[in-house]
């Protein structure tokens, strides 16, 4: 018990949190009642987000996302959101970022929205001791038209903070390649890419994924595990998968964390980091899965630090960064 308290209190760098999912319940109920906005059948009795499976937990977190209305709004979330990383030891985090819910898609309104997510960052780094990146993502369901419209917003304030590019959303719809011309537009404007593949569909998801849109992480990517030859390639490509263990067990692609595979795939010599997702919504922290992890796999104390290795190098900072965080 004395190492697994050791363990759950470990430094730890996450890579895959999206900003609006990490919202806590009583954050956006606050919200909402500010604004004055109905959100009836986003919560259950008990305060939690209510969601059946995947395509509805889609539309209560977009439902929930429409009362961050301004900046500031984004601002106060941002505090919020890094207050709770801070308290479970995380000392580098990359972060979602969406300009379809930051201004819909236009370059100015999302140059105020990052500049108030950025400010808070910067003061965050000063008081709690964490350091924050973002990366910009398109949302897959609303396609590959507002897909472009997300990556100018990327390109034009692409930079030392900004570092990223990926894409989330419903991994059912339309292909990755779908999406090539904004992820070749970032990588031209120098941002590093991801993109989420293999949470829903099957290993040929992450080989597109990599050989189409060429990302260097992946999000999830755990279902590469039905094809040994896509192991393979991860493996030796070097492909970063940036899972989330907690998540996929509460939307029901595992049914418990015994079958999860992030054991196989470590074994297999895939490059692996551990994340929240949507911490709130899965009943998750860092902390929460360190525990987990540690009791169902029996990792000890040099297995995360091997994790968080693994993290730290796959970050989307520049070197200088994180060399101070090692
Ligand atoms: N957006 C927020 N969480 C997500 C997930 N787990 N998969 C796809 N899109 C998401
Ligand atoms: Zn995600």
């Amino acid at each position: 018990e004395d190492q697994l308290d050791r363990i759950i209190r470990l430094p730890k760098a996450e890579l895959h949190l999206h900003v609006e999912g990490a919202a806590p319940p009583a954050f956006i109920r606050g919200l909402a009642k500010e604004k004055s906005v109905n959100l009836s059948g986003v919560f259950r009795e008990d305060g939690s987000y209510a969601f059946r499976d995947f395509v509805h937990f889609l539309s209560v977190y977009e439902a929930a996302t429409s009362v961050l209305k301004t900046p500031e709004d984004y601002a106060r979330l941002t505090r919020a959101v890094l207050e709770e990383s801070a308290a479970n030891d995380v000392i580098y985090c990359e972060t979602f970022l969406s300009p379809d819910f930051c201004g819909g898609g236009d370059v100015s309104a999302w140059q105020d929205y990052l500049h108030a997510i950025r400010e808070t960052a910067e003061a965050a780094e000063r008081d709690l001791g964490i350091t924050l990146r973002g990366i910009v993502t398109c949302i897959r369901h609303f396609g590959p038209d507002k897909a472009k419209l997300a990556a100018l917003c990327a390109a034009e304030t692409a930079g030392d903070w900004l570092v990223g590019f990926g894409m989330a959303g419903d991994e059912n719809k339309g292909r990755q390649r779908d999406f090539a011309y904004s992820f070749d537009m970032a990588r031209e404007a120098g941002l590093r890419l991801t993109s989420h593949a293999g949470e829903w569909r099957g290993p040929s998801e992450v080989r597109e994924a990599v050989e189409d849109l060429g990302v260097e992480r992946i999000g999830h990517g755990v279902r590469a595990v039905g094809d040994p030859a896509v192991v393979e390639m991860l493996a030796e490509r070097g492909i970063v998968l940036e899972t989330c263990p907690g998540s996929n067990v509460v939307l029901g692609v595992y049914p418990r964390l015994a079958d999860h595979p992030v054991q196989r795939l470590r074994e297999a010599g895939v490059k692996v980091t551990v994340s929240t997702d949507d911490p709130p919504f899965f009943h998750t922290t860092m902390r929460r899965e360190y525990e987990t992890l540690a009791r169902t796999f029996g990792w000890d104390e040099a297995d995360f630090l091997d994790i968080t290795r693994t993290a730290l190098d796959a970050a989307f900072c520049d070197d200088a960064t994180r060399e101070t965080l090692k």
